[in-house]
C-alpha cells in the first residue's frame, strides 16, 4: 500500500471565489491546478485545509464522518485567516458529490477514503502582506488509505517540549498549513536527536498537541485534555472520543495538564496517553522524553482502555454499532 495520502483519485471538486460569488462547483483532473506565481497563497499562507473520513459499511452503503463538524471548523479556519467565506452547505455537496463520484473506490474497513477539502488566497498581489486575498479557490481531494495500525500497535515515543510551541498562541485553532511548516524545525530535531516519533508541545508547562493530534491522559476512569482555547487545534477525534468516554460512564476533565502532573501521572501502573487525531483515530503514547529522560507512561505498552475507546469510535464509523450521536452523513450512490 502507498504510503498515506500518496494516491489520488483522478477527479476533484472545485470552485473558485471570484471576489463577489462562488463558481458552480465541477469535478475536474486532480492533477493540477492553475495559479498565477504572484498568487496571496504562495507568498502569505492564506491557506486552511481539513480532514475526514468516508467509509465503506458491509451492506455497501458509504457514510462520511462527522462532516458537519469539519465543515463547520473549515468555515471558522477560513474566516480567521480573512479569506473569503465559504458556505458550509456547498463545500458539504461538493464533498458528498466527490466521494459519490468514487464510492466503488472507498476501502473496506480498516482503510477509508480520505477527504482532504482546501481553500487558499488566489489574487496575484504581492503587495498584500498585510491584506487579505480577495480572490481565492477551493476543492475537495480524496485519497484511499490503508490500515494505519497494519505495522502492528506500536507505542509512540514524544519529546515533551517545554520551550518552544508548535505555532503563534492566536493561530492554534486554525486548521492552517502554515501552523505545520512552523513545527517542522523542532519535530526534526526530536527525531535526529531522540529518536521521538512526535513533539509534545507543552509551551510554558501546559500540556497542548503533539504537531497533528490532540494528547489526551488516561488515569483509571478519568480522562484528561487540555480545555478548548485558541492555541491548539479543536480536534474532531479529540471531541468524538471525549463523548463516547462520557457515554461509557468515564470522568472527562477539560482543564490545564502541567508537565509535572503528566510525568507524576504517567508513572503510575495503569496511566495510559493517547493521539486522538483523524488519521490515526487513537495511537498509543508509550515513552515520554523530558529534559533528556525517559519515562514509560504506565506499563510503557498500549492500555486496554485506549483500545476499547478506539474500537468504540471505530465501531460507529464502520458500521457495526449504532450511529447514535448522529455522526454519518450517508452518500447518495
Ligand atoms: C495540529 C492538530 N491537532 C489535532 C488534530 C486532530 O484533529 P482531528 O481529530 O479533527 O483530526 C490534527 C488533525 O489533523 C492536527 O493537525
Amino acid at each position: 500500500m502507498a504510503a498515506f495520502g500518496t494516491l489520488f483519485m483522478p477527479e476533484m471538486a472545485i470552485s473558485w471565489f471570484d471576489g463577489s460569488a462562488w463558481s458552480e462547483p465541477k469535478l475536474v483532473a486532480s492533477d493540477s491546478i492553475q495559479l498565477h506565481p504572484g498568487a496571496h497563497v504562495l507568498h502569505y499562507s492564506s491557506t486552511c485545509f481539513e480532514g475526514l473520513k468516508a467509509f465503506r459499511h458491509e451492506d455497501g452503503s458509504i457514510k462520511v464522518f462527522r462532516m458537519d463538524a469539519s465543515m463547520a471548523r473549515f468555515a471558522q479556519s477560513s474566516r480567521l485567516l480573512a479569506l473569503p467565506e465559504i458556505d458550509p452547505a456547498m463545500s458539504s455537496r461538493m464533498i458528498t458529490e466527490t466521494v459519490a463520484r468514487f464510492a466503488s473506490e472507498v476501502p473496506a474497513p480498516p482503510g477509508s477514503m480520505y477527504i482532504r477539502p482546501t481553500h487558499f488566497g488566489t489574487e496575484p498581489a504581492i503587495g498584500k502582506a498585510a491584506a487579505p486575498s480577495s480572490t481565492s479557490c477551493q476543492y475537495i481531494l480524496l485519497s484511499p488509505v490503508g490500515d494505519y495500525f497494519a505495522g502492528g500497535d506500536s507505542c509512540l515515543r514524544l519529546l515533551v517540549e517545554d520551550q518552544g510551541m508548535r505555532c503563534a498562541p492566536h493561530n492554534g485553532m486554525i486548521k492552517s498549513g502554515g501552523n505545520y511548516a512552523s513545527a517542522l524545525r523542532p519535530i526534526l530535531a526530536a527525531r535526529a536527536e531522540y529518536q521521538a516519533d512526535q513533539v509534545l508541545f507543552c509551551p510554558g508547562g501546559d500540556v497542548q498537541e503533539t504537531g497533528a493530534a490532540n494528547f489526551l491522559l488516561i488515569d483509571g476512569d478519568e480522562i484528561i485534555t487540555k480545555a478548548l482555547d485558541e492555541s491548539f487545534l479543536h480536534g474532531i477525534t479529540r471531541d468524538s472520543i471525549l463523548t463516547l468516554a462520557r457515554d461509557l460512564g468515564m470522568r472527562v476533565s477539560e482543564r490545564p495538564l502541567s508537565v509535572d502532573e503528566l510525568l507524576e501521572r504517567a508513572a503510575k501502573p495503569g496511566c495510559e496517553a493517547a493521539l486522538s487525531g483523524t488519521a490515526a483515530v487513537l495511537a498509543p503514547v508509550g515513552t515520554l522524553i523530558y529534559r533528556g529522560k525517559e519515562y514509560a507512561v504506565g506499563s510503557g505498552k498500549v492500555g486496554e482502555t485506549t483500545v476499547r475507546l478506539r474500537q468504540a469510535l471505530n465501531d460507529i464509523q464502520w458500521g457495526k454499532a449504532e450511529d447514535r450521536f448522529g455522526w454519518l452523513t450517508s452518500i447518495d450512490l
